[in-house]
């Protein structure tokens, strides 16, 4: 089995009856969403979904995953997302798929943070990829212009049409190529600290249990 489906699998057994579930964005939370619908249909399991984009809750409602947008919940049981990167030390590099804002709100209002990957994902010190971060559109430019006077090498995404890439919220992302990422938590202060910056893709000191995908099988990690 594919690994990305193989932890995407393994994650959805983790979501129990009446649970509101927060569900992540990109290729690897895609199977955790298809395999909730599977439960739902087979066993009549009865949950909420929270998504963290509008490509999820497409394809949550097509699976038939009831939905409440967050601001309906009281709390997040359970939230089960993908991620670009995960340290040693289990901090992460997250929104290559754009998602960052919604899945970073989302995580923050969750009991429970759970990330599933493949292990190429797993790496010793954050940075190899690229960091993303969210600016609102009005002066990107000057932020453009400050990432680069700091060496950390910014492109400004674009679409597959060549098009400056837009967020849920209609932000830009800038992606940052720090290579190694040495302190991730000051640089996420300096980040939050920057007026035009929405959010990063730096998410801290924040998951709770890994699910790592290897050829030989899945490994659960509780962190924290
Ligand atoms: C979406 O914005 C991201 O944070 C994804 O969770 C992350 O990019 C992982 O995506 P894949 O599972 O597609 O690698």
């Amino acid at each position: 089995m594919e690994l990305k489906k193989m932890v995407g699998y393994k994650a959805a057994e983790f979501v129990e009856e009446g649970m509101v579930v927060g569900l992540g964005t990109g290729s690897t939370a895609y199977y955790m969403v298809e395999a909730l619908g599977k439960r739902i249909k087979e066993e009549g399991l009865t949950i909420t979904g929270v998504t963290t984009s509008s490509r999820t809750s497409e394809h949550a409602q097509s699976v038939g995953i009831p939905l409440k947008d967050i601001d309906e919940v009281e709390k997040i049981d359970v939230t089960i997302d993908g991620a670009d990167e995960i340290s040693a030390d289990y901090q992460g590099i997250k929104g290559g798929g754009g998602a960052l804002l919604f899945e970073k709100i989302v995580a923050s209002y969750s009991d429970k943070v759970i990330w599933i990957v493949d292990e190429s994902k797993l790496v010793d010190k954050l940075g190899a990829f690229p960091l993303p971060v969210e600016v609102v559109s009005f002066g990107s430019g000057q932020l453009l212009r400050l990432f680069e006077k700091k060496g950390y090498r910014p492109t400004l995404r674009t679409d597959e049409d060549g098009q400056t890439y837009q967020t849920d919220s209609g932000n830009y992302i800038i992606d940052l190529e720090m290579n190694e990422i040495t302190n991730p938590h000051q640089l996420g202060e300096w980040l939050d600290g920057l007026t035009g910056v929405v959010e990063h893709g730096l998410f801290l000191d924040c998951v709770h249990t890994v699910i790592v995908g290897y050829e030989d099988g899945p490994e659960v990690k509780d962190v924290r």
